[in-house]
């Protein structure tokens, strides 16, 4: 399998390879500290071996879960939150026909996403949206309590129920969830809901290759077996303590944006040139900026799709405060075809790309902004993904995971927890007078 390919050359006019290079032993030591579960957070290290050990039990009954989900609905709606739905939301909008939705017929069930938002009218439009369709749920979340799932989820079993009765709802609901605690375990078990378990030693960022991510992007009919060996294939190379430091591109990314941000690159912009990969770009902000942003630390993860935002985000990145660097994924071969057509009249002055293929014209700018950004400043690192397919979205899940981890080791935090995530839903809590919050409810009111 040909692999993803990670290039630094753009770099090297601002960190010399003999700097990048000095980190090697650093790395080793890294990688060796995930492998033996020596650092930090190493109870949640499930992740590292996840793409070799997935039993083809699972995987079998992953296929048939979401088969019993695409023979019984139009409509499967997704509800998760952060590490509940990113991951299944990039691999799923990256593969998929962008227009899929709008077609008459459908060759998948549409995939829709709640439980990402406490937005009373997006909960209202979409309760009118299900209501004359033949609808399924995935309810995921790993704690079983997570507000924004809960609230979303409520309203879409009761209409679930009232709307295909309760002996289908219970065919066309499943939960992906903690194997004994939270509520969303304890009602799939009183509700008899077909279930699949989160491991306890995965956290949510890294969940996308469990039943998390698996079971979405099983359903909206992608092939998960692939996505997998995708990942396999990245986990032999980058998690393997022997792969030279060269050769393990997880390595040299968290090398060089170490570095980067040493010498005051304080934000990475991911960049894509496909708008089928605007989620690849959120679950990556999730994965690196929760896992790094701690202890008044991190670099902070931003996102653009060009050249859409070229024409709105151009000018800062070409000429604003110079604490940034660029990550670009450019995937090499499109899907389709399509050439610019030749006009007689060449009324809008478009002959000069007569007969190109529309992704040369798009190449052209890549390369052109590239050239742009590291004269105005910007280091440029990037990714080359030879197809958008099941197996480069998975080798760069495990290359993004891996490097996320030894990233987070070389700064020094625990890139495996996330306790600031807390502050909000503890004053949230208190706000709404949730039972157990009585002395916090006094404390915050006492502020207002
Ligand atoms: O990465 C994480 O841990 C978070 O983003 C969680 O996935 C998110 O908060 C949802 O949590 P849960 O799955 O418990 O509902």
């Amino acid at each position: 399998m040909e692999k993803i390919k990670l290039n630094i050359e753009k770099v090297l006019g601002f960190v010399s390879k003999e700097t990048i290079a000095s980190y090697e032993a650093k790395v080793k030591d890294c990688i060796g500290m995930l492998e033996n579960g020596t650092g930090k957070g190493n109870d949640f290290l499930g992740w590292l071996h996840l793409p070799s050990s997935i039993s083809k039990e699972l995987l079998k009954d992953l296929e048939e879960t979401a088969e019993t989900l695409r023979e019984n609905c139009e409509v499967v709606v997704v509800a998760g939150i952060g590490g509940s739905y990113l991951g299944a939301r990039a691999v799923i909008e990256a593969l998929s026909n962008s227009f899929a939705w709008l077609q008459k017929k459908k060759k998948n069930p549409v995939i829709i996403y709640a439980g990402h938002n406490i937005s009373e009218d997006y909960l209202y439009e979409l309760t009118k949206y299900l209501k004359d369709k033949d609808f399924g749920v995935i309810n995921i979340s790993k704690s079983g309590t997570t507000t924004e799932t809960a609230l979303a989820f409520r309203l879409l079993k009761k209409q679930c129920e009232d709307q295909r009765g309760k002996k289908m709802a219970r065919k066309v609901i499943v939960a992906v969830t903690d194997a004994k605690k939270g509520a969303a375990r304890t009602t799939a078990d009183k509700e008899g809901y077909k279930s699949f378990i989160i491991p306890d030693n995965v956290g949510g960022r890294f969940s996308v290759l469990t039943p998390v991510g698996l079971l979405p992007i099983a359903v909206a009919g992608f092939d998960i077996r692939k996505l997998v060996e995708g990942a396999c294939a990245m986990e032999q190379t980058c998690s393997n303590p022997a792969t030279p430091f060269w050769e393990n591109p997880s390595a040299v990314y968290a090398a060089t944006r170490n570095e980067l941000y040493r010498q005051g690159k304080k934000i990475e912009i991911l960049v894509n040139f496909q708008p089928k990969l605007h989620y690849v770009s959120e679950w990556w902000k999730q994965l690196y900026g929760e896992s790094e942003g701690k202890d008044h630390k991190g670099i902070f993860p931003a996102s653009v799709d060009f050249s859409t935002d070229l024409h709105s985000m151009g000018q800062w990145i070409q000429d604003g405060e110079r604490s940034i660097f660029e990550t670009v994924i450019s995937v090499c071969k499109p899907e389709h075809h399509l050439e610019v057509p030749s006009d007689e009249e060449n009324l809008d002055g478009l002959n000069f790309l007569a007969d190109k293929r529309v992704d040369e014209v798009n190449k052209m700018a890549e390369l052109g902004t590239q050239l742009a950004h590291v004269d105005g400043g910007v280091p440029n690192l990037h990714i080359a993904l030879p197809a958008l397919t099941e197996e480069y979205l998975g080798q760069l899940i495990y290359f993004f995971e891996m490097a996320c981890g030894i990233s987070g080791y070389i700064l020094g935090v625990n890139p495996f927890n996330q306790p600031g995530v807390e502050a909000y839903k503890r004053n949230m809590f208190a706000l709404l007078d949730k039972p157990g919050y009585e002395e916090e409810s006094k404390a915050i009111r006492a502020r207002l």
